[in-house]
């Protein structure tokens, strides 16, 4: 087995993309899920997509633990822009209204708070909000982007096509390498293909995240439906995920309207599983102190940080009951998660063996209940794990080998 993730390792390093960046998944937060396109700054000035709620958020992320723990970015999306370039220099224009100290301000702002600005682009002629897309420009928009002191560039795929994305995306990332100025490349490409025959070790080697699927709403039910697609791992898009390159499930909604806090625990977890970005998208200024601390949990964030970076995987689910492991350091132990998305009931007790988790070791190991850091004994080849899981809820735990 060790042998087998040594290999893994290092045909990731053979192929992937090199820039430095996202050697663990990249924490941060997006504006898009809580904020979506509102441009409404009269109606709405605290709330629209502004350089004040990006300050508001760097300003949250710095003072309430948040950058200690290890989020990092603070991501613009969509609708920042003007509708027109600089018919002059052809650059795109930040709307001067909503953001009157241009990008380059802003990002020093956010710098000065030892955090990193990332923004948004489309590949397209348009943005999925009707902005200017990069179709034509990629290279002054890499430029420009450099020139701001941008740090992650996240690059949609509205007013394309599919087949334009094998070409396109490596062009934008060929000018991104250009600059000089290491940027972190976010590739929207396999998520408007889904399931089509995908070239993901082609993306691996052109981006450092990408996403595979739709966007994440506010709801228990969209969190599952992602972690299913991501379960089903259809054409092995877990292979190509490690140090540098990972597969992109969508915000973190903790903190928002949709999710109960046993749900938020499920979606913490499950993105620990896959090794997935967290970008938080919910208000930072007015957040539960139990959603924040979910948020800042370190044995949590040490699961999905685990330098390996291999991505966890679905090894059984039945009965509405799915087990997810992930191998971690130090070497030998897994991540556990298991999810109850029944919705009746008080809970299941979920039995198995080692084996049924596709664990041959010999050895024995501890288990330790992540959330409560709670010792749940050891267990080897021959005994049964009994294990209480209740409804919409995780059991999130690391098996750690014993000699
Ligand atoms: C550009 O690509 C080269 C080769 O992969 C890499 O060594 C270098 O770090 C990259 N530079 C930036 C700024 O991304
Ligand atoms: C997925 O890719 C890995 C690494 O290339 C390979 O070992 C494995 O057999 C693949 N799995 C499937 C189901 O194709
Ligand atoms: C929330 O946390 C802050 C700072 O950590 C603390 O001052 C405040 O009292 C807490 N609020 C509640 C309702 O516990
Ligand atoms: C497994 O653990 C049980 C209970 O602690 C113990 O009796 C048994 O000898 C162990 N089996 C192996 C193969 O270590």
């Amino acid at each position: 087995m060790l042998k087998l993730l040594a290999l893994l390792i290092a045909v990731a390093c053979v192929s992937a993309l090199d820039n430095g960046l996202a050697r663990t998944p990249p924490m941060g937060w997006l504006s898009w899920q809580r904020f979506r396109c509102n441009i409404d700054c009269k109606n709405d000035p605290k709330n629209c997509i502004s350089e004040r709620l990006y300050m508001d958020m760097a300003d949250r992320m710095a003072a309430d633990g948040y950058k200690e723990a290890g989020y990092e970015y603070v991501n613009i999306d969509d609708c920042w822009a003007l509708k027109e370039r600089d018919p002059k220099t052809l650059q795109l224009v930040p709307d001067p209204v909503r953001f009157p100290s241009g990008m380059k301000k802003l990002a020093d702002y956010v710098h000065s708070k030892g955090l990193k600005l990332g923004t948004y682009g489309d590949m397209g002629i348009y943005t999925c909000g009707g902005y200017p897309g990069s179709k034509f420009t990629m290279e002054t928009d890499a430029r420009t982007f450099s020139e701001w002191g941008i740090d992650s560039f996240k690059m949609d795929g509205c007013y394309s096509t599919t087949a334009d994305f094998p070409t396109a995306y490596p062009i934008m990332e060929f000018y991104l390498n250009k600059t000089g100025r290491p940027i972190l490349f976010s590739c929207s490409w396999p998520a408007y293909m889904q399931t089509k025959d995908i070239n993901y070790p082609l993306i691996a080697e052109k981006c450092n995240i990408w996403r595979n699927y739709d966007d994440i709403a506010d709801s228990w039910d969209s969190v599952k439906t992602i972690i299913k697609f991501y379960g089903d791992n259809k054409g092995n898009f877990s292979a190509v995920a490690g140090p540098g390159n990972f597969n992109d499930p969508d915000m973190i909604i903790v903190g928002n309207r949709g999710l109960s806090y046993s749900e938020e625990q499920a979606q913490m977890a499950l993105w620990a599983m896959m090794a997935a970005p967290l970008f938080i998208s919910s208000d930072l200024r007015s957040i539960s102190n139990e959603s924040r601390d979910l948020l800042l949990h370190k044995g949590v964030i040490a699961i999905n940080q685990d330098k390996l970076g291999i991505m966890g995987q679905r090894v059984f689910a039945v009965s509405n009951i799915q087990v997810w492991t992930r191998p971690v350091l130090p070497a030998g132990s897994y991540a556990l998660a298991i999810l109850n998305e029944n919705d009746g009931g008080s809970g299941t007790t979920v039995k198995f063996y080692l084996s049924n988790l596709a664990i041959s070791s010999k050895s024995s190991f501890k288990l330790t209940e992540i959330f409560q850091g709670k010792d749940m004994g050891v267990f080897n080849s021959t005994t049964e794990f009994a294990i209480d899981v209740d409804v919409s809820s995780v059991f999130f735990g690391k098996l750690t080998p014993v000699s």
